[in-house]
């Protein structure tokens, strides 16, 4: 595979443990690492889902080398009950996630992703849906809605000074293009040379999580795992956000009975009931030293793993 280094692989080959007859949902398909991977570590199917309709080609071509081992739904991991039921496949053995967006994505400048090419300041993973996109987010919403995503999504400390200023220079000239937005923010946040990122860092990624609903996509994802895996399936999450980790940690905990029951800080708003994953680990998974060297962004990776159970 070529154009995407598929973060921690082997770490999550050991955690889905992929056997001969099993089915497993790799709900980021991207550009087929992890799939590809899948496949040749066992005589197995993989459901590929992605929500970017760009994945479909790439993964025809997989297909000619593993012909019907590997399917392809295009849609929203959030919707994975709905998508494998329409697709009549029953419970599997294993779902993996593989969080965020993919080089590809990033690397394109239509895509409006990346602060690093000018290009329309889009970033759904899907441009073919009729979702706002981020252009339409900093045209539109207040700048109390504004500053509040750009604080809890990217963990900026001069959220409140950008809303502000995308405020004002909206009212002269509407936002079109990525280096519309890189160059407000640039204007406001000083470049630090200890974190060594571009300014506007911090804001883009937290307008893609907004634009792309990613937390409650995730939610759904952890909500409807427990029914679409067997009993002994693996759930298995790389994410690269302290809000992601955060989340997929707290639902195993509550689901695997290690959590006080109940906690008011709880963030997926299930309903707690049976015992139904036990964790592989108590603590997220780094990647090793060596993989973060050979790839910058596999660095704030954390893998996070839990066996399905029969309820308790
Ligand atoms: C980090 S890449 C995955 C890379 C993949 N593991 C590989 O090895 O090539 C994430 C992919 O997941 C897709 N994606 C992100 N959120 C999604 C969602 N909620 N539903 C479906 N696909 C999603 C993106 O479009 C992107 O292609």
């Amino acid at each position: 595979m070529t154009g995407h280094y598929p973060v921690m692989l082997p770490e999550v080959l050991e955690a889905l443990s992929p056997s001969d007859g099993g089915v497993y949902v790799d709900g980021t398909f991207g550009a087929g690492g992890y799939s590809a991977a899948i496949l040749d570590a066992a005589d197995c199917r993989v459901i590929a889902i992605d929500r970017d309709p760009a994945a479909r080609s790439r993964a025809a071509a997989m297909q000619e080398k593993y012909g019907d081992r590997l399917v392809f739904l295009c849609g929203c991991f959030g919707d994975v009950a709905q998508l494998l039921e329409g697709g009549g496949i029953g419970k599997v053995d294993g779902f993996v996630l593989d969080l965020g967006v993919s080089s590809f994505q990033i690397d394109e400048a239509e895509r409006g992703f990346s602060f690093r090419f000018d290009g329309p300041l889009d970033m759904r993973m899907n441009s073919e849906s009729e979702e706002p996109t981020a252009a339409d987010i900093v045209n539109n919403y207040d700048e109390k809605k504004l500053a509040n995503i750009i604080y809890l999504y990217g963990d900026e400390r001069r959220s409140r000074q950008i809303a502000r200023r995308i405020v004002e220079r909206r009212a002269e000239r509407v936002f079109e293009t990525t280096e519309d937005l890189a160059d407000v923010v640039r204007d406001v946040v000083p470049k630090s040379h200890k974190d060594k990122i571009d300014p506007a860092t911090r804001t883009f990624q937290a307008l893609r999580i907004a634009v792309n609903d990613e937390l409650g996509e995730l939610e759904r994802a952890l909500i409807s795992s427990e029914d679409v895996l067997n009993d002994g399936g693996r759930l298995v999450v790389v994410s690269f956000h302290s809000l992601e980790d955060g989340m997929v940690k707290r639902y195993l905990r509550e689901k695997s009975g290690s959590e006080p029951r109940g906690s008011r800080y709880a963030p997926v708003a299930v309903d707690v009931g049976d015992v139904v994953f036990k964790l592989r680990g108590k603590k997220a998974v780094k990647p090793s030293d060596v993989e973060c060297k050979e790839n910058s962004r596999s660095r704030s990776a954390r893998l996070r793993a839990a066996t399905r159970v029969v309820a308790s």
